[in-house]
């Protein structure tokens, strides 16, 4: 018993003067223990646990075991001002808006659109970046050259999102629409030949390629987005969300976290 308590003390002092050391309430993914360790220091008000989908480069995704990315960062450093240790929740994409409005998530960033429809059941955090949808093709292939081709052809997205919501306008068209819980699936079908194409925000879609010789972006951007935050409605972590985010922005570092993951 002894033991134990002084190994945890022993945690307890390390995570906290890493912590000084860091000047920040840390973040956490990792155990259970570290994650008691760190809300119980004075540096920190308690968790925040961000609902996204870690699949999705260079915004979320996995590097050993950790989850990294240009939200991950973000979120960090918005979580450090406000003074609460970060926890990442990874999940389907689809699940992400039911974990913030059932209070299972405090805020779920994930590439997320902010979109009229959304607004209807979450309140968004001011823009942090803008996106594109991008169409991704087999090379050599020339089914799909343009967004009009996608009526006529079969698709594939990543379930739940904007990629989805934009193509399955099509469907009266005649387009197939198949829809993946990640985008990385869409992409091996598209490798595969079972869809025509691909339909993707552009940051990944760029990932995407890169990992899979073959297939290459569509010149024709297809839709524009603002990605945010989003809370549960009425939330009063949306304002402190603003003021922490304006002043991040302000002060360069969103700007040097999204140049550190894409590179121009
Ligand atoms: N921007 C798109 C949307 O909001 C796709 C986001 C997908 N994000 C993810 N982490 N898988 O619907």
């Amino acid at each position: 018993m002894k033991k134990v308590l002084s190994a945890i003390l022993a945690a307890a002092v390390m995570c906290t003067s890493m912590l000084a050391l860091a000047g920040c309430g840390g973040s956490k993914q990792e155990s259970k223990k570290e994650s008691a360790a760190a809300s119980d220091s004075a540096a920190s008000k308690g968790e925040l646990h961000m609902a996204t989908n870690a699949a999705f480069e260079p915004y979320e995704y996995k590097e050993g075991g950790e989850i990294v990315g240009i939200d991950a960062e973000i979120a960090k450093a918005i979580c450090d001002k406000l003074g609460y240790t970060l926890v990442i929740d990874d999940m389907d994409f689809d699940a992400i808006i039911t974990a913030v409005t059932s209070g299972k998530a405090d805020f779920g960033m994930a590439g997320m659109t902010v979109t009229d429809e959304r607004k209807q059941s979450v309140d968004f955090t001011d823009s942090y970046t803008t996106a594109i949808q991008s169409i991704i093709v087999n090379d050599g292939e020339d089914k799909v050259k343009s967004a009009e081709d996608l009526k006529k052809a079969s698709v594939g997205v990543q379930l739940g999102t904007t990629g989805d919501i934009y193509v399955s306008d099509f469907e009266k068209d005649g387009a197939k629409i198949e829809r993946f819980n990640k985008g990385a699936d869409a992409v091996l079908a598209l490798t595969q030949k079972k869809v025509d194409a691909v339909v993707i925000d552009n940051e990944p879609a760029k990932k995407f390629v890169e990992q899979n010789k073959g297939t290459k972006i569509l010149d024709e951007p297809f839709e524009n987005e603002d990605y945010a935050i989003c809370l549960k409605k009425g939330s009063e972590l949306t304002e402190q969300f603003n003021k922490a985010l304006k002043e991040l922005k302000d002060d360069g570092t969103v700007k040097k976290i999204i140049d550190k993951y894409i590179k121009a």
